[in-house]
């Protein structure tokens, strides 16, 4: 049987007209849509992020899987309502191939939301909120931080077996602290210990009042969350208040990125948390050094999670020949990558989250340095995460 010319052009044709798609999307620049706060309380947090994002981009000669990168970059000012329109517009108006972000857990659970539909792939850089890799997870979202339980859970039996009995917590009233004091509650009280809870407004920092409060409860610790301006106010206004040396102040993420801006007043602090700046290892020591060199600011954990989702995306991308439009393939390459990071190397666990050790720290003159380590390798259960 022979094809007739005109039916053999139409089929050609059809045959072009279906691989449109598949050359648009892998000769162009690859987008990456970030959405993050650079202003407010967590302003230092999100810059950080994204600088140590694009210097890691920059160490592959600002190209992934061979193409060239364009970046489009906005402000989420940690507004929870104008997120919606703010990640729709990534998705819909900009068709971004990888979306990254946020740093607050309420935009992080709109965004796993919002892209589990439109099925973009996400990389969440910070927000703990339990549910993005839980009840919303999704083939399409990774995150390259950290769950809530992953260090609050294990902070619970820290405090448990120093012979705290009375333990305040004290965090800012939003998923995230709210999760971090569930999951601290469930581990610390397994022998009837008590937790007093002290909830906070987010992002306000006036905490004298509270600490009036806690004098005159006179627990055996103190067990704080906040990050950023609100975490230099906190422990600043901790020590003036006398409340220092009374009664031991334990942390997530309080002397994080800010220990130099607090002081001596954060000398003593033990911190929970999955890095240390004096973590000795090869990738440590070159992001510490490339990233002074770029921005004059010191690593933090924020930097560290930002530079993780640009090896994130350079090994996958690299694995995939630079192919955006195989999402499935990609998917999989994303989910085999193990990750030089200077947290120590780690890999994805089934619902896209780190397995990761966790350290304990103390802040000695502007410095968290290792104490011990909380728990090794920790898995985050993933509660409700069905893929
Ligand atoms: C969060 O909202 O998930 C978060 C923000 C800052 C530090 C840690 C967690």
């Amino acid at each position: 049987m022979s094809i007739q010319p005109h039916k053999s052009r139409t089929i050609i044709s059809i045959v072009l007209l279906c691989l449109i798609p598949f050359f648009t999307a892998n000769a162009a620049k690859v987008k990456i849509g970030i959405l993050l706060p650079y202003t407010g309380t967590y302003a230092k947090l999100g810059t950080h992020i994204r600088d140590a994002l694009m210097l890691r981009i920059e160490q592959n000669k600002n190209t992934l899987g061979g193409r060239e990168v364009e970046y489009i970059s906005v402000d989420s000012e940690m507004n929870v309502p104008k997120s919606t329109s703010r990640i729709n517009k990534l998705v819909k108006k900009d068709k971004v191939d990888f979306l990254v972000g946020p740093v607050h857990s309420g935009i992080g659970i709109n965004m796993a939301r919002l892209v589990k539909k439109s099925g973009t792939i996400t990389i969440v850089p910070n927000a703990g909120a339990n549910q993005i890799t839980g009840t919303h997870c999704a083939p399409n979202i990774f995150r390259t931080s950290f769950t809530s339980w992953q260090l609050a859970y294990p902070m619970g039996g820290v405090m448990r077996k120093a012979g705290h009995k009375r333990v305040v917590m004290m965090y800012w009233n939003y998923t995230f602290g709210r999760q971090t004091k569930a999951a601290f509650a469930e581990s610390f009280s397994a022998s009837n210990e008590e937790v007093i809870d002290i909830p906070t407004p987010f992002p306000k920092a006036e905490f004298q009042s509270y600490f009036t409060k806690i004098a005159t409860l006179h627990p055996d610790a103190v067990f704080a969350f906040y990050s950023g301006g609100g975490a230099v106010q906190f422990v600043k206004d901790y020590a003036a208040s006398g409340l220092k040396d009374a009664i031991p102040l334990y942390s997530t993420f309080l002397t994080e990125g800010t220990a130099k801006a607090q002081g001596s007043a954060a000398d003593g602090i033990v911190s929970i948390l999955h890095y240390s700046r004096d973590l000795d290892n090869e990738a440590n020591q070159r992001l510490k050094r490339t990233f002074k060199a770029k921005t004059g600011e010191d690593v933090d954990i924020f930097a560290v999670q930002g530079y993780d989702t640009g090896s994130l995306l350079v090994q996958a991308m690299d694995a995939v020949a630079g192919d955006t439009f195989h999402k499935k393939a990609l998917i999989q390459a994303m989910e085999s990558v193990v990750i030089d990071s200077p947290r120590g190397p780690f890999t994805f666990s089934k619902a896209h989250n780190p397995i990761q050790t966790i350290y304990l720290r103390q802040t000695t003159k502007g410095e968290n340095k290792i104490i011990g380590v909380a728990a090794k390798n920790v898995e985050d259960p993933a509660t409700g995460c069905q893929m």
